[in-house]
């Protein structure tokens, strides 16, 4: 099995990163592909700069990332109430090669943010977005304050925030029947 994962967030300290690749490591045996979305800047999208230029070969990167993957694992990070204009940007350069831009694969969709909501606004956004982008998305799950509940050696500290996300990665598994 091959997860693709990413934090939707251009930080070089990601959180958002940091929760995916966390979840990744739930899944035994897979092999996992952790990407950085600095890998895949690219100018300011422009309907201008499209028809001068055509489609920059990240945006085709990052399509080709997501088609060899089983399962996705994307982590929101959020920017004034939705996404971060790194993950906008190559979400609106993709969609124009391919509209179906997450292709069908099962997703995992999270979101954290060092507030109190943990990201609900921009996983709003993305839940109801996604589909429309051909995402199959299983489960979602948000970590509040971030900062508070998560630590890089023991990932999520908080007993029922950690009892959820295991809940949401049993039924991600029960997908590929590895539960
Ligand atoms: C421009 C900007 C806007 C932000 N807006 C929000 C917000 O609307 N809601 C929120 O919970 N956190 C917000 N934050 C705080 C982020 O949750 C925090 O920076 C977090 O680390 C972002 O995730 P990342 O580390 O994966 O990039 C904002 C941060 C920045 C820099």
């Amino acid at each position: 099995m091959k997860i693709l994962a990413f934090g939707a967030s251009n930080s070089l300290h990601s959180i958002n990163k940091k929760l995916a690749t966390y979840a990744a490591t739930f899944f035994e045996n897979a092999e996992v592909n952790i990407i950085d979305l600095n890998d895949f800047e690219m100018p300011l999208f422009s309907i201008d700069k499209e028809n001068k230029s055509g489609h920059p070969t990240e945006a085709n990167n990052f399509l080709t990332a997501i088609g060899h993957a089983d399962l996705l694992i994307v982590s929101m990070a959020e920017h004034n109430g939705s996404y971060t204009v790194a993950f906008k940007n190559i979400l609106d350069w993709a969609s124009r090669i391919n509209g179906k831009v997450f292709q069908n694969k099962p997703m995992l969709l999270l979101s954290t943010s060092t507030g109190a909501r943990g990201g609900k606004s921009v996983m709003e956004a993305a839940k109801t977005r996604f589909p429309f982008h051909a995402a199959n998305i299983i489960d979602t799950f948000s970590l509040p304050e971030f900062n508070k509940n998560f630590s890089v050696t023991d990932g999520i500290t908080d007993p029922d925030l950690k009892e959820a996300f295991l809940s949401v990665i049993q039924k991600t598994k029960s997908q590929f029947t590895i539960a």
